[in-house]
């Protein structure tokens, strides 16, 4: 395994990060390639939870070494709060087990707000974002005037384009009549957080590739998911960045040749946080069970922002069509477990929209809005499924529907999960 790429296959929260944190296991090297801390991936270690935002979970095996790669977008701030709770939880966050990209791009307080003005004026039209500042960060990266975190190397130079991405974004800012920003203040705490960051800024690239070239094992580790990528999501109702398998190599800087496995996460239901189509959604008494309640740090509520998760079916329109941008190489389905006690079960396999039947996303947003899924129904099972370790001891109910996912999606489906823990997998 030179370079593997694990991606969601659907709107993110497809449960990556426990994935990433069992493929880290065989890795060297675990590396993140797309997004912020607009992410969120929760870890179980024994009695430890780890809610990671920035950090790739590799961090969690002491023989990796982690990497922000330049595809990010990074809040310095953020990040060493993260940094701070990981360390006091034990885990060695030192510049030689994590590096930080120099081409990655800063979040500041400007992007943070500009995010919520530009929420706030969308009004029902909002896209639900996570108001980490990631649209206007990836705005300023495409505008060329971002500030790359290579920057924050040097004071003088970091501080004064501090002070005018502050002073631009207050004219904005005060137009749309929001609060605006202390320039100096926000100098202040960014030029702290630079004196700290530093020894962890390297070129990745060149990293990266050396390590590869010398036969190192590489994880790059997907955020988001497919239907939020800016170019193969629902536009608009996505996130600035390109979580699928292409955003992995411009996002770290490395060519295809590495890459010999593309595992897709799907969750075996539908969720989705924010504004956008979900043709399989669920309201009412099932949507809720698919839920849960919040108890749980596995129910669906985000882990960045506490939202709770819309939920329904299965959709194989969006995982076929997941397996064909990211060109998956297998599948890891997760949360079976939570499939248990339905008495049937249904999995969206075409949309209709205006008579046409469509086992791909209709070419326009508004089609997609329009869609009615057509299912399939499937016998559930009853049986607590969370002790199972042995594909043969699965109710058949629930193997006939893994069978049928990967049929579908003419995708192998081989590891699935039941439930949070580290061994709590099966390999099909
Ligand atoms: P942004 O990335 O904060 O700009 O948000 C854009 C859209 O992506 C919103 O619908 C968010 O809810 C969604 N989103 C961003 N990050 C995640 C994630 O890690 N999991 C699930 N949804 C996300």
């Amino acid at each position: 395994m030179p370079a593997t790429i694990v991606i969601g296959a659907q709107w993110g929260d497809e449960g990556k990060g426990r994935v990433a944190d069992w493929l880290a296991a065989e890795a060297d090297v675990v590396a993140r390639y797309a997004g912020g801390d607009n992410a969120g991936h929760t870890v179980v270690v024994g009695d430890k939870i780890f809610k990671l935002h920035l950090v790739p979970s590799g961090i969690l095996h002491d023989h990796v070494v982690c990497v922000l790669g330049n595809g990010m977008v990074v809040n310095p701030v953020n990040l060493l709060r993260e940094m701070d709770q990981i360390a006091a939880m034990g885990v060695e966050v030192s510049p030689e087990r994590f590096i930080i990209s120099s081409r990655a791009h800063l979040i500041t307080p400007a992007h943070v707000a500009l995010d919520s003005a530009s929420e706030k004026a969308l009004g029902n039209q909002a896209i639900g974002t996570t108001l980490r500042g990631i649209g206007p960060a990836y705005m300023d990266k495409t505008g060329r005037k971002g500030i790359r975190a290579g920057q924050m190397l040097n004071v003088e130079e970091f501080a004064d384009a501090l002070h005018k991405m502050i002073e631009e974004a207050n004219v904005t800012l005060s137009r749309q009549g929001g609060v605006t920003l202390d320039p100096k203040q926000v100098a202040l705490d960014y030029i702290d957080a630079a004196e700290r960051l530093r020894p962890y800024i390297k070129d990745t690239t060149v990293y990266l590739n050396t390590r590869l070239r010398d036969g190192a094992r590489v994880l790059c580790e997907g955020a988001q998911g497919t239907l939020l990528d800016i170019d193969h999501g629902d536009y608009p109702f996505v996130t600035s960045s390109s979580p699928t398998s292409g955003g992995a190599l411009t996002g770290l800087g490395i060519g295809p040749r590495y890459i010999d496995r593309v595992m897709g996460v799907a969750k075996c239901f539908s969720t989705r946080v924010g504004s956008g189509p979900m043709p399989t959604e669920l309201h009412g008494e099932l949507g809720n069970r698919l839920r849960g309640t919040g108890e749980n740090h596995w129910d669906e509520f985000g882990t960045t922002t506490g939202r709770p998760r819309r939920c329904g079916w299965l959709d194989t329109v969006v995982l076929r069509y997941a397996a064909a941008v990211n060109g998956f190489t297998e599948m890891f389905l997760t949360k079976l477990d939570v499939l248990s006690g339905f008495d049937e079960l249904k999995i969206a396999v075409a949309y209709h929209v205006d008579g046409v039947r469509y086992e791909y996303p209709p070419v326009t947003l508004a089609e997609t809005e329009r869609a009615e899924a057509e299912f399939i129904t499937l016998p559930g099972w009853h049986e607590d499924i969370s002790k199972v370790k042995d594909v043969k001891d699965l109710p058949d109910a629930a193997r006939t529907y893994i069978q049928k996912v990967a049929e579908l999606c003419d995708t192998p489906i081989t590891t699935i999960s039941v439930g949070p823990e580290r061994d709590q997998l099966v390999y099909i």
